[in-house]
């Protein structure tokens, strides 16, 4: 790979823990399971079969010590590619539901996180398959770390299993707790999702490719200024979309739509930062463009405290 996309300063804001664990460091936690299981199991094709897999690594994650390595690994290979400012997703509804300690595995991944040379904090996410109570939860605990490195709170799982608008109580408890919003919405499912998140509050959207088929909604987000955190990658494994090359990236951004290129869950997805910038060069963006892309992606992140380095 060109050395230009790892050059750029980057900012990334759609980032799953879980979704980081490198083969390498599953086999370190875990030395009976090998490398090639690792592999075979992220090779998986299709959204359900990313759900599964999602599901199986983080029930590898049994202690606050294999918590803080993952975010330890991670942060190191960021470094690695010049990203300056990180929001990293931590699956709080996973960690409940594996009914584990959230306040010390929280303890673990920040005081890594306060180690480390990138500013980074956190998104507490909660997984739309589970009831609102369960969302409640997870917001309280989100709100009660609020001064604490968390700074936004969201939704994963399956868009198909329950809208949004379910859990607004949750969004309000965290927005009332001064946390901005990042619900996953137009991934896989249509338009009407992302409509339904900017209706809780969103102030980004996870994914949001959906749009590209509702013009009204392309225009709303535009002035209303709301970006979609895009994960090229992530897209073609998950078959979000068929293709690479039928990615809707392009006609979003020229619809005039602020866009921030991720990796979602990038050692399940093979890919890192730097390449989902080569995948947009891809799709027809220019170096300028490119250039442009990372200097704003920094514009967008929650904690308005750090601002663009360039
Ligand atoms: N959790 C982690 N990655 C996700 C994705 N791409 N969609 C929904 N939930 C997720
Ligand atoms: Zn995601």
């Amino acid at each position: 790979m060109s050395s230009f996309y790892r050059d750029l300063k980057k900012a990334e804001l759609h980032l799953h823990l879980e979704g980081s664990l490198e083969a390498s460091t599953i086999h370190e936690m875990h030395p009976n399971i090998s490398k090639e299981e690792v592999a075979a199991k992220y090779a998986e094709k299709g959204f359900s079969a990313f759900l599964e897999s999602y599901k199986w690594v983080s029930v590898l994650l049994e202690t606050p010590d294999h918590y803080a390595l993952a975010t330890r690994r991670l942060l190191g290979q960021l470094q690695t590619e010049n990203v300056e400012y990180v929001e990293l997703t931590l699956s709080v509804g996973v960690i409940l539901w594996k009914q584990q300690n959230v306040a010390a595995i929280f303890d673990a991944v920040n005081k890594e996180a306060r180690k480390s040379a990138i500013p980074c904090f956190w998104i507490f996410d909660f997984i739309r398959h589970f009831d609102l109570d369960h969302a409640m939860r997870v917001a309280e605990l989100a709100a009660e770390r609020a001064r604490d490195g968390v700074v936004g709170f969201g939704c994963g799982g399956d868009e198909a299993r329950g809208s949004a608008l379910t859990f607004v109580p949750a969004f309000q408890l965290a927005q009332r707790a001064g946390l901005r919003l990042a619900p996953h919405a137009g991934e896989t499912s249509n338009a009407q999702s992302v409509w339904d998140a900017l209706e809780v509050g969103a102030d980004r959207i996870g994914h949001g490719i959906r749009a590209v088929e509702d013009p009204a909604l392309l225009r709303r987000l535009r002035q209303d200024g709301i970006p979609l955190e895009v994960c090229i990658s992530s897209n073609v494994a998950t078959g979000a979309v068929e293709h690479l090359l039928c990615h809707p990236l392009r006609r979003i951004a020229d619809a005039g739509v602020s866009v921030i290129l991720n990796t979602d869950d990038p050692a399940m997805f093979g890919t890192t930062l730097s390449e989902e910038y080569e995948r947009a060069e891809q799709l027809g963006f220019s170096r300028d463009e490119l250039r442009l892309l990372a200097e704003t992606s920094f514009q967008f992140g929650f904690n308005k405290q750090v601002g663009s380095p360039q």
